[in-house]
């Protein structure tokens, strides 16, 4: 039970990518042979280039219908960079005719109306994250005529689309809602800097706790270099019987990692989903996750699916299963020490000390200095009795 469910964690979203750059090039090779081998290998095509002769030049610009003008400028580099750059302009601007161009002038309404129409060019390769999109509050505004709500490029850009996080991609338009959770939400930016904003505003996705290396003495999550891909390597090596890391197998992997590091890394919790695209789900507010014990309460839903991560060099988690009671095991305390997700993880005790930041209501300062405080008692008796309750 466990390990199917622990595997479904970090493998899916990488295998879907590994199936869907399969299908994609055999779809090339089997529309444009030669451009399909030379894009494989040259940084841009020939025909890439050709459109960029005059969409690279600034200022180039379109009067639409209504009056407005268009930008035509794309920035080469910017999309060559992108997860999209190999496959070419013509994969999403299939219908125009290099032939015809732009003698063929096509008429569009408005800005707005361009980018809804063309945002239906991502749906060819990502009708995953359409069908999980089109049930979504954005989605819905859309359909109601709000003219700033995202459709697909409003969240992640056409031409420069690279991975991003929850965070990042959200706040560049809701960044002033941010401090309003800190009327209900004790630490509210420590919430948002763990718990991915999709994992309390997609109500129905299932989520997981996501252990990342963190560099505690910079106050920084690690990031793996380019060319150095050992954090997976690792992980496969510690994990001994190959149905992911136990307790014991996760110490090891920690110490491997620290092998000849400059400072110790360990390990940070975060909330996240467990599956990147039901990050498109999400709910009106009033269906958001607000209920501590969500995640403040013995055996919650998010601890039932543990990964290790490292925060790979494009930005994309590199993440290996861990079995659930990592959590629990008296190791975990000393392997995670910045991580207290008071309740979720370890023990009754920790319930307690809840109930106590909860009562602390307005004096939450006062609550959280408590919890430190009592949780380093914990964290002391714990080393002292020499592991409690990891049997195993
Ligand atoms: C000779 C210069 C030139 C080349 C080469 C060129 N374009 Fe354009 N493109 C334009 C101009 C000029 C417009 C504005 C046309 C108008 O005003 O109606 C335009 C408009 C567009 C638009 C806006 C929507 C529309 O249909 O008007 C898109 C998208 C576009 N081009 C994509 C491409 C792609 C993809 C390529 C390569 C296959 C390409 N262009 C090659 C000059 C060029
Ligand atoms: C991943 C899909 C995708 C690829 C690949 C792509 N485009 Fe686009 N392009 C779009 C979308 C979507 C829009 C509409 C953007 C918006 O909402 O304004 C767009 C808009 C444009 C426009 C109109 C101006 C603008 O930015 O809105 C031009 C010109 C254009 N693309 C040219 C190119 C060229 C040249 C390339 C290759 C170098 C390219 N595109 C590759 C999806 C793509
Ligand atoms: C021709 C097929 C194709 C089209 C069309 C396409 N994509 Fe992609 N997209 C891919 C593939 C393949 C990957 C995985 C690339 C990789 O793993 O390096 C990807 C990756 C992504 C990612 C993932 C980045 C991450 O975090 O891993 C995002 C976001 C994305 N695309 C958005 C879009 C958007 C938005 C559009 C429309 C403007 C679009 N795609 C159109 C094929 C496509
Ligand atoms: C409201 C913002 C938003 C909109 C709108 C949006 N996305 Fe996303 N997308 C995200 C977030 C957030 C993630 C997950 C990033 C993370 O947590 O790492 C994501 C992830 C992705 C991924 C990578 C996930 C995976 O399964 O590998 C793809 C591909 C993608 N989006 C495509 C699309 C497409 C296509 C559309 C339009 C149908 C779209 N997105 C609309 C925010 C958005
Ligand atoms: C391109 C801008 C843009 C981006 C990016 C964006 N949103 Fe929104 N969002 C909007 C707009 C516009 C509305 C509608 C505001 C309204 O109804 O007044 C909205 C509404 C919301 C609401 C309130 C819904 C309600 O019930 O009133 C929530 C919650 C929300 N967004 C969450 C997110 C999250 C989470 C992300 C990142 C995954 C995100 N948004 C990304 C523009 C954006
Ligand atoms: C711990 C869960 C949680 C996290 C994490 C979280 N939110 Fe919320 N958010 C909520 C809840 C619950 C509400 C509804 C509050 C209300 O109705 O008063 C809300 C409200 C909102 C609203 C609507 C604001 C308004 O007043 O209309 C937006 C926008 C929003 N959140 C965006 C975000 C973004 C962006 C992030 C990530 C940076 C994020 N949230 C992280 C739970 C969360
Ligand atoms: C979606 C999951 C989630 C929800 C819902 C949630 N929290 Fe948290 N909370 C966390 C995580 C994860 C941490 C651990 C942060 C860390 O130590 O890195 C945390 C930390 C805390 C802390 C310690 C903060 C500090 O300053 O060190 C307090 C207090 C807290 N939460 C109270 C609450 C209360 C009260 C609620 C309900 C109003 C709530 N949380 C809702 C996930 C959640």
């Amino acid at each position: 039970m466990k390990s199917s469910q622990d595997e479904g964690a970090a493998t899916p979203a990488k295998a879907r990518r590994q199936l869907l750059a399969g299908a994609i090039a055999a779809l090339a090779l089997s529309m444009a042979p030669v451009t399909a081998a030379s894009a494989a290998t040259a940084p841009m095509s020939e025909a890439d280039t050709a459109c960029l002769g005059c969409h690279s030049i600034e200022g180039l610009e379109k009067t639409l219908d209504n009056g407005e003008k268009l930008p035509l400028h794309v920035a080469g580099e910017g999309f060559a960079a992108s997860v999209h750059g190999v496959f070419g302009c013509a994969s999403c601007h299939a219908a125009i005719d290099p032939a015809r161009h732009p003698a063929a002038a096509s008429s569009i309404a408005s800005i707005r109306q361009f980018s809804i129409e063309r945002a239906g060019a991502c749906q060819m390769c990502h009708s995953d994250a359409l069908d999980q999109y089109g049930g979504s509050l954005h989605s819905a505004r859309v359909r109601e005529g709000h003219p700033l709500a995202p459709v697909c490029t409003g969240c992640h850009g056409a031409h420069a689309v690279s991975p991003r996080t929850a965070y990042e991609t959200c706040v560049g338009c809701h960044a002033a809602d941010l401090d309003a959770h800190g009327d209900w939400l004790p630490n509210a930016a420590l919430h948002q800097e763990v718990v991915s904003c999709a994992a309390c505003h997609a109500p129905d996705a299932a989520r997981m706790i996501d252990l990342r290396l963190y560099d505690g003495a910079a106050s920084k999550w690690v990031v793996e270099e380019e060319g150095a891909p050992l954090f997976g390597q690792l992980a496969q090596a510690a994990d001994t019987n190959g149905d992911g890391l136990d307790a014991n197998e996760l110490r090891n992997l920690l110490q491997e990692v620290n092998r000849g590091a400059a400072r110790p890394r360990t390990l940070r919790g975060r909330v996240e989903l467990r599956t990147d695209v039901e990050a498109h789900r999400l709910a009106e507010k009033s269906r958001a996750i607000r209920a501590c014990d969500n995640c403040h309460q013995y055996g919650a839903e998010p601890f039932r699916n543990v990964t290790v991560s490292v925060t790979g060099p494009d930005g994309r988690p590199v993440r290996y299963p861990a079995h659930k009671d990592v959590l629990g095991s008296a190791l975990a305390v000393q392997s995670l020490p910045e991580f207290y997700a008071i309740g979720g993880t370890r023990s009754r005790i920790l319930d307690a000390l809840l109930v106590l930041v909860l009562l602390g209501g307005a004096g939450v300062p006062i609550g959280h200095m408590t919890l430190k405080w009592l949780f380093r008692k914990y964290r002391a008796r714990r080393a002292r009795s020499g592991g409690g309750n990891d049997a195993r």
